[in-house]
């Protein structure tokens, strides 16, 4: 075989097993089948440009380190394309820095329900659920709330302009978590200890303290003797529970249609009073309404505004915040 011609086949043989390496491990074996130092294919040339004549050199000498040159771009070239990721992530550069992780987190009201149900749990409550779409039987009828009651005018409601509840009447937005109240009792027997937790919905003027939509915890106890005192501890531990030992809860007489006695509870915020809600001993008429005996049973019911707790526990000063889905309010809790 002619000199340049065994050039030319060594460059063909090595390009041809470059191709072929599947593999790092492959090509590294034609490299060092080809260009090795020790025992190379390489060794074949220069042995050949060794044997030359002074008028072949030249020739020789610029054909060998050509082709050199080309199998070694040849192999770096298949060692660069081995080590990129696979088909699916070409066009992706995997040397650019990562996208940093924005870590969610649970929106501090629903933080603070779960923290309510963790302690009234351990005071024997379960929690019970009720829809936020309402008839008026369950959002005032069997909370003796009557049809002439000014809670029940359309404008204080946000009514369903079309829809009726399958029992044929209007339907609205409940206005308070009382609702519960009465789903419970019309499906369970005494003795009773459930809380639910939830939105209800008013068409109030909203400010820092008002907001259309809110959330209650609504609590009721029906037991052959509870009594008003038991109420008042109840209130009073769950309080200091969530927000500390130095709040004060204060009682105040009041009225609602379905408690009597009842009361309004306020609890102490700086150097004044904050309205947390209702409570009161369930009302002997919606006992007998939901087919109880009252002469049987007795029971306290309470229903107080979540936002207003975490307020204060958290020093916010205005409610919108909650809803207004601010990442950098969000972020602190
Ligand atoms: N449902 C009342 C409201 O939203 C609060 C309330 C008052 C709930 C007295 C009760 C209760 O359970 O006994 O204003």
């Amino acid at each position: 075989m002619e000199p340049l011609q065994q050039f030319e086949q060594f460059e063909a043989a090595a390009l041809a097993a470059l191709a072929n390496a599947k593999d790092a491990a492959s090509v590294e074996a034609a490299r060092v089948e080809f260009l090795g130092k020790k025992s190379g294919r390489i060794k074949e040339l220069q042995d050949l440009l060794g044997k030359a004549t002074s008028e072949q050199r030249p020739t020789f000498g610029a054909k060998f380190n050509e082709v050199r040159q080309r199998v070694t771009a040849a192999l770096e070239a298949r060692q660069l394309e081995l080590a990129k990721p696979k088909a699916s992530l070409t066009g992706f550069d995997i040397s650019l820095p990562g996208e940093p992780v924005r870590l969610g987190r649970r929106h501090p009201l629903t933080q603070t329900m779960d923290e309510f149900k963790n302690i009234i749990g351990r005071m024997g409550f379960t929690v019970a659920n009720g829809p936020e779409l309402e008839d008026e039987h369950h959002n005032f009828e069997a909370l003796n709330i009557p049809l002439d009651h000014p809670a029940r005018d359309p404008l204080e409601n946000f009514y369903l302009a079309t829809a009726t509840a399958t029992a044929g009447g209007p339907v609205l937005l409940r206005s308070q978590t009382s609702t519960v109240q009465i789903r419970v009792m019309e499906k369970t027997k005494p003795p009773i200890r459930i809380v639910s937790l939830g939105r209800v919905y008013r068409p109030d003027t909203i400010d820092a303290t008002h907001s259309c939509m809110f959330h209650q915890m609504e609590g009721l106890m029906i037991d052959t003797s509870v009594t008003m005192a038991q109420l008042k501890t109840t209130l009073r531990l769950f309080a200091t529970a969530y927000l500390g030992r130095d709040v004060t809860i204060r009682f105040r007489p009041s009225f609602f249609p379905f408690t009597e006695p009842s009361v309004e509870v306020d609890m102490s915020w700086g150097q004044g009073w904050m309205e947390i809600g209702g409570a009161g001993m369930v009302d002997p008429s919606v006992l007998r309404a939901v087919g109880y005996d009252p002469d049987e049973v007795t029971g306290f019911a309470f229903g107080f505004g979540i936002e207003r707790f975490a307020m204060r526990r958290y020093g916010i000063t205005d409610i919108r915040r909650f809803t207004e889905n601010d990442v950098r309010f969000l972020s602190q809790f």
